[in-house]
């Protein structure tokens, strides 16, 4: 296979050894044009019906796009009738300009012209393919040739548009795209760029679209910005036009390729939701806006509600999102991995401590919030994640800080299970895992009644430090025993009241603890770290409406646990 490689021919570069793009930044966002109801529905096994288009485009709408290319309406009857519904039923916002493709063919353009009549804002978008190959194996004429072709159908829009106008006072302006551009030498794309905006009248005032169709990637996106670059920089009547780009994503470098292309200085982007289209696809404009929101620009596009837009683009063009797609994928604000999974939760703690105005998160490149997916797990839980994960997921979703020294412990609990299921945990599996393991703990001893109330000190005690006492009932093996006792704290009256039933072995040393709701309600949970004869460690954890309480049953859980270990 691998010398099956010598029958590609690599790309020629493009002579522009003073290149500027790669000293440019990206600073804001560019025109966007969504083509979705043209080039991503037409590249489907199953085109959108009317009324999916209908709803497609006011999905486009919403999210904010200004220009969309609603379809090719000289093609079909059904693409004609799409065009009619969405004019007659003044479905098109006055700010919304709708954009009609065309080929450079007499017949086609005089039928686009009838689609279009009464809108209000109008871009007649018509094209013919320049490339080097098609000019020699698709229509056998020469560059002259090719020229002739666009420059003839603009002589008849320009014809069409004027009479139109007149008539009904429409806003008709105009789109040229030189086919398959990444595939045509730049001084032949020049040219004919140039002839069209002539035939045209494009003037500063009255711009004309110049499309650069990546139609097939073709080269890596480097090569792509220098021929936007040169383009930009030697056609002759630059002010009259506004220089678009058409990515597609054959290497799967679109967005990469319209990111330079932006550097190179183009201001108006083609492309489509998640990138749909044809073959590979139109470059994708949600990662493409989302990537500059997370350089701190405004795309200009509201993606806030990822589920929706993602929802509606899955039913209407049954395309389906796959789970690493940039920012939309099931999977990409979920971090499997121990190490990512702590770094997250530090990067979590770290903001909420700092109050920090910045998004300072390792592994996260936006905050999934701002999309609309804060109610997703970000951290999941399968066998190769860590002791922090199962915290994690304590913590977000059901409100449990487990002291740290407790996470290897129930860290290995998760990942035991998660073996024994050989599969993902979720966060209620793994809130089950958590409550048999410290919540559902009463034997050996079972505090079947317990009791804590401050007792009058006695004379020697100084005033004030009056002691706490502890009665209770503990069962042990089927037999109830009354124990009582008094101490310090509440901790140390059970500890007293333990001894009495010969539960000595076991030393405190430490607790945490915190509110937490459940429910209407909120409650104590408190953590209990003890250590047995031997010097192992022993954790419970005990909830009540009442702290001290919920020591005691942190106590006997510790001691119960470490008694089953
Ligand atoms: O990819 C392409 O070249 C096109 C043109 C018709 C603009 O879709
Ligand atoms: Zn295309």
């Amino acid at each position: 296979m691998n010398d099956g490689c010598k029958k590609y021919i690599p790309f020629r570069q493009i002579p522009l050894p003073d290149r500027t793009w790669p000293q440019q930044t990206i600073t804001k966002a560019p025109i966007w044009c969504s083509v979705d109801l043209r080039d991503g529905n037409q590249a489907l096994i199953d085109p959108m019906n009317l009324e999916e288009k209908l709803e497609f485009f006011k999905l486009l709408v919403d999210v904010g796009f200004k220009e969309i290319e609603i379809g090719f309406p000289s093609a079909s009857d059904t693409e004609f009738e799409i065009c009619r519904a969405l004019i007659e039923r003044h479905l098109i916002p006055d700010d919304v300009t709708i954009q009609v493709l065309v080929q450079a063919r007499e017949h086609l353009i005089r039928k686009t012209f009838d689609a279009i009549h009464g809108a209000k804002n109008v871009i007649v978008h018509f094209y013919n393919s320049t490339s080097t190959l098609q000019r020699k194996i698709v229509f056998r004429k020469d560059m002259d040739g090719i020229v002739d072709i666009a420059v003839e159908a603009a002589k008849l829009i320009r014809q069409l548009t004027e009479k139109e106008v007149a008539e009904t006072g429409m806003n008709i302006r105009y789109e040229y795209s030189p086919e398959s551009f990444s595939g045509t030498e730049v001084e032949n794309s020049v040219l004919i760029c140039d002839k069209v905006l002539e035939a045209l009248g494009a003037t500063p005032e009255n711009k004309v679209i110049l499309n650069l169709p990546d139609t097939v990637e073709m080269c890596t996106p480097n090569t792509f910005a220098d021929q936007v670059e040169y383009c930009i920089r030697n056609i002759q009547h630059r002010d009259c036009a506004v220089i678009s780009v058409h990515p597609h994503n054959d290497r799967g470098t679109g967005v990469a390729a319209t990111e330079l292309a932006l550097l190179a200085g183009a201001e108006r982007v083609e492309g489509t939701l998640f990138g749909n289209g044809e073959r590979t696809g139109n470059v994708d404009i949600v990662t493409l806006a989302m990537n500059m929101y997370s350089q701190g620009i405004n795309p200009q596009l509201d993606f806030s509600d990822i589920h929706h837009v993602r929802d509606v683009y899955e039913r209407c063009t049954e395309m389906k999102v796959p789970p690493r797609q940039p920012y939309a994928g099931d999977l990409v604000f979920t971090a499997f991995s121990g190490s990512h999974q702590d770094a997250i939760k530090k990067g979590v703690d770290y903001m909420h401590a700092q109050e920090s105005p910045y998004w300072e998160v390792p592994y996260l490149p936006i905050d999934p919030a701002d999309i609309g997916r804060e109610y997703e797990p970000i951290i999941r839980i399968n066998s190769q994640s860590g002791k922090g994960g199962a915290a994690f997921v304590m913590q977000q979703d059901f409100g449990f800080n487990l002291p740290k020294v407790m996470h290897p412990e129930f860290g290995a609990v998760v990942k035991h299970a998660c073996d024994k299921a050989g599969r993902e945990l979720m966060p209620k599996e793994i809130y089950s895992l958590f409550s048999k393991e410290y919540l559902e703990v009463s034997s050996p001893y079972n505090l079947k009644s317990y009791k804590l109330y401050e007792e009058n000190g006695d004379a020697k005690q100084e005033a004030g430090s009056a002691q706490v006492r502890f009665d209770g009932t503990l069962c042990i093996h089927q037999e109830d025993h009354a124990i009582s006792a008094a101490g310090n704290g509440p901790i140390d009256a059970f500890f007293r009241a333990l001894a009495q039933v010969g539960i000595t072995d076991y030393k405190f040393v430490t607790y945490q603890e915190h509110a937490i709701s459940r429910g209407a309600d909120s409650k104590a949970v408190s953590y209990i770290h003890l250590k047995d004869a031997e010097g192992k460690d022993a954790f419970g954890i005990g909830i009540d409406n009442n702290i001290s309480i919920a020591s005691i049953k942190g106590v006997i859980c510790a001691i119960n646990r470490s008694k089953r270990a």
